[in-house]
């Protein structure tokens, strides 16, 4: 944090369950960097703590010993992939879930059935995609390195899918 010249960090994620480092061993790393993270915590040193890419297999894992819950799972979500045993597990305990690759990295602009939908609701198709998201409750986060394209992402508080097509969307192929 002093190498950052922040007093406090607004969230704070465990990147990945079990990094090959510490594969054969990784509940008990788990369970050390979870405690540094809830002192950080009580400390208001982090304002949001939580984890990324975790299965309810991590995350049982993790609460054999966590006091406090993670507030958030990073995970890779995004039309046909919805990782949907995650997703409940993480709704079922108030844990945010935010979308990474919610454009597939880029895949989704070549995906037939997006451009129709694009049009039907005069949007492009990460608008779509992003909507999509923020349907299904998720916080997407996407990458973009154009000033147009972040606004453009941005863009998605006046319009709305109908139910049926985000369940389509839900339900595509992966
Ligand atoms: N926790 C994890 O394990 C994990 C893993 C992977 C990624 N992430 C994070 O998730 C975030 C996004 O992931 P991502 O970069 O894989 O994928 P993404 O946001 O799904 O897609 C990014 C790609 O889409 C393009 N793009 C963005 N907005 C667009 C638009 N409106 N129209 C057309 N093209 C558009 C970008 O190109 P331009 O830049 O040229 O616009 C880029 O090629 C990143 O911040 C990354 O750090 C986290």
């Amino acid at each position: 944090m002093k190498r950052l010249g922040f007093d406090y960090l607004d969230l704070y994620l465990i990147h990945t369950p079990h990094p090959k480092q510490h594969m054969d061993r990784w509940q008990e790393v788990n369970a050390g960097s979870w405690k540094a993270f809830e002192e950080l915590y009580e400390a208001s040193r982090i304002r949001s703590i939580g984890v990324s890419n975790f299965m309810p297999e991590h995350l049982d894992a993790l609460l054999e010993t966590a006091k406090i819950m993670p507030m958030v799972n990073q995970i890779r979500l995004f039309p046909g992939v919805t990782q949907d045993e995650t997703v409940q597990y993480c709704r079922q305990r108030n844990i945010l879930l935010q979308a990474y690759s919610p454009l597939g990295t880029g895949k989704v602009f070549a995906m037939p059935e997006m451009k129709p939908l694009a049009a039907k609701y005069d949007r492009t198709v990460a608008q779509i995609c992003l909507r999509w998201s923020l349907q299904m409750g998720f916080l997407p986060l996407p990458k973009s390195a154009n000033p147009y394209r972040i606004r453009e992402n941005a863009a998605l508080f006046d319009f709305e899918l109908s139910a049926e097509d985000v369940a389509a969307l839900a339900a595509l192929p992966t």
